[in-house]
């Protein structure tokens, strides 16, 4: 069983086909026909876009979608398989991804990273469980490592401005926010565009890379990739600037000591002078954004903003994708 927990999840022939089919609904007019398909969507963290976007996209496929928000309408889940629980938590994800994956033919599952240290939390144990023991496919809504079908629906977006990205300049530009979050989003949009071919730039201040397995996989693609901390040159000549701001995995966990590293960083908010160095970029960012401190309220209201065309997206690649997972594996 395959399940679809970051981009390169989907092989080249795979992620096109999906891309394709994505603009296909997104075309479609006619009414949904009803599917055997149940599709369930579990959430250990909040949500809007996702949430509504992956019960949206079960509807128009025909199928059926329920969400759980664990722990708020569900029993408290103990993560760890050999606990002793004999404290405040009644249910083990052993048996609550056993549970489910009765219920669901395939479950999307969002489960962001803790504060324990970057090597534990990359490891991703409740993804990682609910693929042991739900017995059917799980996809990614966003752990710490990923956020797949954020950065399908990125590439679906990149593709419907440009057509074939292949060799189109884009950037990955950190921005400072008060708070250190997490590093899925930047890692798909790296990996996603490098499986699609761009000319990569990651322009982040020291102290900011990405995790070494992703700059692995992204170097292993052959696509051209820039790591740079000068903005200037990091933007000069690039078409898509997609801004996000991600903390700094050596001080993964450690709040204060990460907020006081970033304290001389609040500069790299992109604003309309920091567009200037680019060659009149698309400005991408996956939302929800701290506006005037990310990115500044006049760039996301330009023309160049394409802000609101991704959180759509999100809606036809995740359907293309349900549809794409049940057909593999048969179910309907
Ligand atoms: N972009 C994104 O995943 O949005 P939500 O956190 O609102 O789902």
């Amino acid at each position: 069983m395959r399940h679809f927990l970051k981009p390169s999840d989907l092989n080249a022939e795979e992620r096109i086909s999906v891309l394709n089919r994505a603009r296909e609904l997104k075309a479609l007019t006619t009414p949904p026909t009803e599917q055997n398909l149940r599709v369930g969507g579990l959430y250990f963290n909040p949500s809007l876009r996702t949430r509504i976007s992956w019960e949206q996209a079960c509807w128009r496929l025909g199928a059926s979608c329920q969400t759980i928000n664990a722990g708020a309408d569900s029993w408290k889940m103990e993560m760890n398989p050999h606990a002793v629980m004999d404290q405040d938590k009644q249910e083990n994800i052993v048996e609550a991804a056993g549970v489910l994956g009765r219920y669901f033919h395939l479950l999307g599952v969002r489960s962001f990273p803790g504060t324990e240290s970057w090597d534990v939390e990359r490891t991703e144990p409740t993804l990682s469980a609910m693929c042991q023991y739900a017995g059917v496919p799980i996809v990614s809504l966003e752990g710490a490592m990923h956020h797949p079908c954020q950065s399908l629906a990125d590439e679906l977006t990149i593709r419907e401005h440009f057509g074939n990205p292949e060799g189109l300049p884009v950037a990955l530009v950190w921005a400072w926010h008060p708070n250190p979050l997490p590093m899925a989003v930047p890692q798909s949009f790296a990996l996603q565009t490098a499986l699609a071919g761009c000319d990569l730039r990651i322009v982040r201040p020291d102290g900011y890379d990405l995790d070494p397995e992703v700059m692995d996989e992204i170097r292993a693609t052959g696509s051209k990739v820039t790591v740079t901390n000068d903005r200037a040159e990091g933007l000069k000549g690039v078409k898509v600037a997609y801004v996000k701001s991600w903390g700094s995995m050596p001080l993964w966990g450690q709040t204060d000591a990460e907020r006081e590293f970033r304290s001389g960083l609040r500069d790299w908010q992109f604003d309309r002078n920091t567009w200037n160095l680019t060659d009149e970029a698309k400005v991408m960012h996956c939302l929800p954004v701290r506006r005037n401190v990310v990115l500044s309220g006049e760039m996301l209201e330009s023309e160049h903003s394409l802000v609101f065309d991704e959180a759509e997206n999100r809606l036809w690649a995740q359907a293309a994708l349900i549809e794409h997972i049940a057909k593999r594996e048969g179910l309907i």
